[in-house]
């Protein structure tokens, strides 16, 4: 928050935030702990003006636990609030950044875009926009975005040099793009607000910097932490695949990861029967403060016995893996009924 000059999410606003649903415990919990400009939203908001979600995701390889984890806070806004969202598919940014060739992050788009109606957004009110398949819609607002927008503040923004390709330098225009499509759609001021990753906030923060120069509300930001690995690690990362849980996975691979996960116990059953555990730094524990354990009794009682010594690792990753399990088995599920509907979503009724 110092860092990028975010506000908190204070006991006002989450007041304000139930008045118009029961809190999503990701709220509750800080885990979506800043934001920009939120209460101006729910001002429009009540004024009758809708706002419209947009949030995206950056095609690279399968969809893991720590995606699904904001994307089912930004479920809970559309419930909420019932209103229109759209899902930006940055294709050709892991093109430009990655090793990747376009066909492998445009297949990825499509994989990922499963997951992501897997979740239950309601089809009628969200599109799918792929950035090479909306690139007609896109590439005027990228445009005035990209005029706006200086060398120097990309380098001191993103940290590019000389050696970075210019596909990369004009990305971000292209992830500013959704944030004023609702407005262009629509003939006038859409307000947007963006849940998401803190991660993603460089690039709203220039976004919202050319907003008023163009005519456009600016965006507001709801960010999230980022989900933990299972190594112990501070952010889920594919690179780091034993620690990681595909939306794909068997149970088996679930049970494997999962046991070997970095946990707060002890070195052996004794000195944890004697000492207990240390829930702080357990990537298990994590997992359910994440988004495992809805139940605040229910976790802080994972906590207490935790510390006490009565539960040990085992048991706790036992548990933790049964209730990824049962999540994936459902969510594997509705991932191949979204084969149905995935062409509906597509914004402006591209094809996949
Ligand atoms: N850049 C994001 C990524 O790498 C993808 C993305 C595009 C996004 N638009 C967004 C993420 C809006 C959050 C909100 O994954």
């Amino acid at each position: 928050m110092q860092k990028f000059g975010t506000s908190p999410i204070d006991d006002a606003l989450m007041e304000r935030l139930s008045t118009y649903g029961e809190l999503h415990p990701m709220l509750k919990r800080g885990i979506f702990y800043t934001h920009r400009d939120v209460k101006w939203i729910l001002d429009e908001y009540d004024k009758g003006n809708k706002f419209t979600i947009y949030t995206g995701r950056g095609p690279s390889g399968n969809t893991h636990l720590g995606h699904l984890m904001p994307w089912l806070f930004n479920k809970w806004m559309q419930d909420t609030f019932g209103v229109n969202m759209i899902f930006q598919m940055t294709n050709d940014e892991k093109f430009l950044f990655k090793d990747l060739t376009l066909e492998d992050t445009t297949s990825m788009a499509y994989q990922n875009a499963l997951d992501f109606i897997a979740l239950g957004f309601d089809p009628k009110k969200t599109k799918i926009i792929v950035n090479t398949k909306n690139i007609e819609k896109l590439y005027p607002i990228a445009l005035s975005v990209a005029k706006k927008i200086t060398f120097s503040t990309a380098k001191a923004v993103f940290g590019f040099d000389n050696s970075t390709n210019i596909g990369s330098i004009f990305f971000t225009a292209m992830q500013s793009a959704p944030a004023f499509l609702p407005s262009v759609d629509a003939g006038k001021q859409v307000p947007v607000v963006i849940p998401c990753g803190i991660d993603q906030d460089p690039h709203f923060r220039v976004c919202r910097d050319v907003a008023p120069g163009l005519g456009f509300p600016k965006p507001s930001l709801i960010c999230c932490k980022m989900m933990p690995g299972l190594s112990g690690g501070d952010k889920m990362s594919s690179s780091d695949e034993n620690a990681t849980i595909y939306t794909t996975d068997t149970p088996k691979q679930v049970k494997k990861k999962v046991g070997r996960a970095f946990t707060g116990g002890c070195v052996s059953v004794e000195e944890q029967r004697e000492k207990g555990g240390n829930p702080e730094v357990c990537a298990v524990f994590k997992y359910n403060y994440f988004m495992f354990e809805h139940s605040d009794d229910e976790l802080n009682e994972i906590a207490r016995k935790c510390r006490n010594g009565e539960i040990l690792c085992g048991e706790c990753k036992q548990c933790l893996t049964q209730k990824i399990n049962v999540f994936l088995e459902e969510h594997q599920d509705k991932r191949e009924k979204a084969k149905d509907v995935i062409a509906d979503m597509a914004y402006d009724g591209f094809e996949w």
